[in-house]
């Protein structure tokens, strides 16, 4: 089954950049920009990514990526990502990068997309891997800071190709953000957003983002099994979720397998990717390996999850029909 899933061809809709930057090049990242880290090695930062719950994850990830300066530190950042995707048979990735987070800290946007891009276009010419970029807004930040954003992400807009909520849920419903989400559709971009598993509210926000927002998927999501009404629209509109088993055994109790196994006998489209796997330690292939040894899936149940994702990425029609 190893080999299998080591060969399958993948697609990966579900992951952050930000939550790829491995140790090893955190620390490069440090020496180049001259910043100094808290641990004294890659063993004791490892050793300190013990998380139980969505803050204390995003604590380490925010205090991670500090190190990120300059266009070259997010071409690196991007290309190395890429190289492991490409080790993994990721034929397709849309990945999620977060904006706020380096603008904040005075970064300019520019700078950020720039890096990114270039790393994405050198990986498809490089190593065959294509890949789109997602934007995320930061939830926690106040919704004038998104709409600023986005209307800063314009001129890039050919390179983005839709937009993503992330970061903390709690107090943070997807309505706060209707009117960013409303005007980012106009724009012409695809929408997505983070529910994220076991959250408070996880329900009523998953009924915001299907129905008062509209969007296209959703990223997590598995708490729609509590309402049988929401799965019958999902279903309807050939909607899918994007679930990272292994990310959820670190924010929650477990890795959600047995909600999964049920949203994929009812036939949601669902799909398996990383989220952040330099901190959860794991890759597409290691959550597929997962997945499969808890829930016994068969090679044909694996063919459908790549099946699955290749349908609900946002590519063209005839694109999609190149990978499946
Ligand atoms: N930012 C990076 N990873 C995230 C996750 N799993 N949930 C919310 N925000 C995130
Ligand atoms: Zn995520």
């Amino acid at each position: 089954m190893k080999d299998f899933i080591a060969g399958l061809p993948k697609c990966e809709l579900h992951l952050h950049i930000e939550g790829t930057l491995e140790p090893e090049l955190k620390f490069e990242l440090a020496r180049r920009n001259g910043l100094r880290l808290p641990y004294p090695g890659v063993e004791q930062m490892r050793a300190a990514y013990t998380f139980d719950s969505l803050p204390s994850f995003l604590r380490i990830y925010y205090e991670g990526m500090r190190v990120l300066c300059t266009e070259p530190d997010f071409y690196d950042l991007a290309m190395a990502y890429l190289r492991k995707a490409a080790e993994q048979n990721v034929r397709y990735a849309e990945i999620f990068f977060d904006p706020q987070a380096h603008t904040s800290r005075g970064v300019p946007f520019d700078v950020v997309i720039r890096g990114l891009r270039r790393a994405l276009m050198d990986a498809e010419a490089r190593l065959g891997v294509r890949a789109q970029l997602i934007m995320c807004f930061l939830r926690d930040f106040q919704a004038e800071y998104a709409m600023a954003t986005l209307l800063e992400s314009l001129p890039y807009k050919e390179w983005i190709a839709g937009v993503g909520l992330d970061s903390d849920e709690k107090g943070n419903p997807p309505v706060k953000f209707a009117a960013v989400y409303e005007r980012a559709r106009q724009e012409g971009y695809l929408l997505t957003m983070h529910c994220d598993v076991d959250q408070d509210d996880a329900v009523e926000h998953i009924r915001q983002a299907v129905e008062d927002i509209g969007v296209n998927r959703i990223d997590h999501g598995v708490n729609i099994l509590e309402d049988q009404r929401l799965v019958e629209v999902v279903l309807e509109r050939g909607m899918g979720l994007t679930c990272c088993p292994i990310s959820n055994g670190y924010v929650t109790d477990s890795m959600k397998a047995e909600a999964i196994r049920k949203l994929m006998d009812l036939g949601v489209r669902i799909t398996v990717s990383s989220d952040d796997p330099a901190y959860f330690g794991a890759y597409v292939g290691e959550n597929l390996e997962a997945l499969q040894s808890v829930l016994q899936l068969t090679r044909d149940e694996l063919a459908r999850l790549e099946r699955d994702a290749f349908e609900i990425a946002w590519l063209p029609r005839h694109v999609k029909d190149a990978y499946l």
